[in-house]
């Protein structure tokens, strides 16, 4: 029921999954999850999948799913653009809920808004023909602002409306109501996908690098930033096994919509020095992995050790 990186592809076949063919309707931000337990008893003949970043909220729902004995229903922590942009395949979302997202206020975290032109044009792409996003929030501003996106994206017609009644029922609904908001509301029906190729990030093969040299001369340590097209691989902290010499570093891929906390380790073998990624945390092997394993061979070969082979 919980989804880590390493469970999906670009793009993933939800089918094995689910071990159903249906139709796949995501929610980004689910909070608590009391609306995906609402869609999960109001349409059983839906493959459910809920997007949220917040790590309290995903176990909150996690509980509620257990307890609710959701049957077709996948929590993700993480980006809910990450699974419209990566992981969804072409046509393949049937619906995507949006319910109270962050409304971002001020000027300058505009750019944190989910509902942009940009998100729009990836997610014609991934929606089915017919298929629609429904969104329901309390925040004029933001409801303004994403209807505007919707048009200015030329692929969707926009429909505004009563809320579906269950989206008051959610958590911040209540807490909106309570204070005499009004909700607002909008279906964004897919008119026509965008032109522009929307790529993908690519899985690629697990890596690793054989070095020459040892690891017991080493004793110290500085944080090492690797930068590249997309994003940015970060070792922040080095560990020494306690019965040997090897050494454990943790390190974070961030690329768009998605970050990863890895551990990468560098063993001793009797071939030579092995760095290569733990599978702690199940992550996906992005570029970004790939760059955070060579971030650690390029630090210990500033150390005194040399590269022998790399497998990228
Ligand atoms: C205001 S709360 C609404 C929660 C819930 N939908 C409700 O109505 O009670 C917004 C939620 O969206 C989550 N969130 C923000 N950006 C997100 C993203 N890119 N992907 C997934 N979840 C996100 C936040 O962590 C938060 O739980």
């Amino acid at each position: 029921m919980l989804l880590s990186p390493g469970d999906f592809s670009t793009p993933t076949e939800f089918t094995p999954l689910f071990g159903r063919e249906a139709p796949l309707v995501l929610e980004i931000g689910f909070g608590d999850g009391r609306y995906l337990e609402h869609l999960q008893a109001a349409h059983p003949e839906w493959n459910l999948i809920g997007a949220e970043i917040s790590l309290g909220s995903v176990w909150r729902a996690y509980r509620r799913m257990r307890r609710c004995r959701a049957q077709h229903v996948h929590l993700y922590k993480g980006s809910g653009r990450f699974i419209v942009r990566d992981v969804a395949p072409d046509g393949g979302l049937h619906r995507v809920y949006v319910n109270f997202p962050d409304p971002w206020p001020r000027k300058r975290h505009l750019k944190n808004r989910l509902l942009q032109v940009p998100f729009f044009h990836i997610l014609s792409h991934r929606l089915e023909e017919g298929g629609d996003l429904l969104l329901t929030t309390d925040h004029p501003e933001y409801f303004a602002f994403s209807v505007e996106q919707g048009k200015a994206s030329g692929c969707f017609a926009v429909v505004e409306g009563p809320p579906p009644p269950a989206t008051l029922e959610t958590k911040y609904a209540r807490k909106w109501l309570d204070q005499k908001k009004p909700i607002y509301h909008a279906r964004f029906l897919l008119k026509q996908r965008a032109e522009a190729i929307i790529t993908r990030n690519p899985v690629i093969p697990m890596q690793h690098a054989i070095l020459d040299g040892t690891l017991s001369d080493i004793g110290t340590f500085s944080k090492q930033v690797r930068s590249f097209r997309g994003g940015h691989a970060i070792v922040l902290e080095a560990y020494r096994d306690l019965a040997s010499e090897g050494l454990l570093f943790k390190a974070v891929s961030e690329e768009e919509d998605l970050r990863q906390e890895l551990i990468i380790q560098a063993w001793p073998t009797e071939d030579g020095v092995l760095v290569s990624l733990q599978p702690f945390g199940n992550p996906m092997t992005t570029r970004g992995v790939r760059e955070s394993v060579m971030a650690v061979a390029d630090w210990l070969t500033s150390q005194g050790l040399s590269l022998r082979q790399a497998w990228i």
